[in-house]
């Protein structure tokens, strides 16, 4: 499958592997050759897609996900040559919106908006109930195989509330300064991590790390987020575990804040620019 990409987009290698497992398994039980299959993919604002959901589809309001296919039905595919499925555009605005609203991640609300516009690029629809079912079915059955599963994902709130809860355990005898970390692995699971302070300062390890060190001794290597909390306030991972945690996850998203409702989000490859990787 070849996926074409709208050009203002940094697409991230896990972006583009997610896509292409999701369209494989997209076109796997329905007789479609993968490898000749072509689409492709703009990601846009809110603006831009409103005003295409205008033109083609005379909806004077934005719209998460639009898609244009090729072709009206599977039987008019071609028998030979490469494939060319239609056109997907993405509102990278409403899935983030989204993403928030459903208390998951940007990356899985993408990739399901994915999903759906292929499968209604090769003939899937929700016009009546049936149709519906159908069409969620098959979505939820492709987000569950690429391990992007709705039950398993904790909200930014939660995971803040566990960092709390978590820096009721740090040794913190010298600083004073109480750190709790909550990592969210890919997988749904949450490891947890204190601060450990040491009569010899420099034998201190951080919060952060803590937590992935723990994720790590289990054979967890991909995680989603961290949220850190210091004396119940914000704080932000220092340096060192910065370049600790950018070894597994520089899309981690860092979650802070005064209190789960104040909270900020950044990723860790803004927080470190540039990260060390051999
Ligand atoms: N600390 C963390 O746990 N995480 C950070 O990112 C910053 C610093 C801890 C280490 C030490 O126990 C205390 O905070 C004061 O530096």
């Amino acid at each position: 499958m070849k996926i074409y990409f709208s050009e203002e987009i940094d697409v991230t290698e896990k972006m583009i592997d997610d896509f292409k497992k999701a369209a494989h398994l997209c076109l796997s039980d329905e007789d479609i050759d993968y490898d000749r299959c072509e689409l492709s993919v703009s990601f846009v604002d809110r603006e831009t897609i409103r005003n295409i959901n205008f033109e083609y589809r005379n909806k004077d309001e934005p719209t998460d996900v639009l898609s244009f296919p090729q072709y009206e039905s599977k039987e008019d595919l071609p028998e030979e040559g490469s494939i060319c499925l239609g056109d997907v555009v993405i509102c990278t605005d409403k899935a983030l919106e989204q993403a928030k609203h459903f208390g998951h991640s940007e990356e899985r609300e993408i990739v399901y908006l994915f999903v759906h516009s292929i499968l209604h690029l090769i003939g899937y629809d929700h016009m009546n109930e049936e149709d519906m079912q159908k069409m969620r079915q098959k979505e939820e059955q492709i987000m569950e195989v690429l391990h992007l599963r709705r039950e398993h994902v904790v909200s930014d709130k939660e995971l803040f509330q566990m960092a709390i809860e978590a820096s009721k355990n740090a040794y913190a005898p010298f600083s004073k300064f109480k750190v709790g970390a909550a990592l969210l692995s890919k997988d749904g699971r949450v490891f947890t991590g204190v601060n450990v302070e040491n009569s010899s300062y420099g034998a201190t390890i951080c919060a952060e790390r803590t937590a992935c060190t723990k994720a790590v001794s289990e054979g967890v290597r991909e995680f989603e987020a961290i949220a850190i909390v210091a004396n119940e306030s914000k704080v932000f991972p220092c340096g060192i575990c910065r370049q600790f945690l950018y070894e597994f996850a520089p899309d981690l998203q860092v979650i802070t804040g005064e209190n789960e409702n104040d909270l900020v989000k950044w990723k860790l490859s803004e927080l470190l620019a540039e990260g060390f990787k051999l």
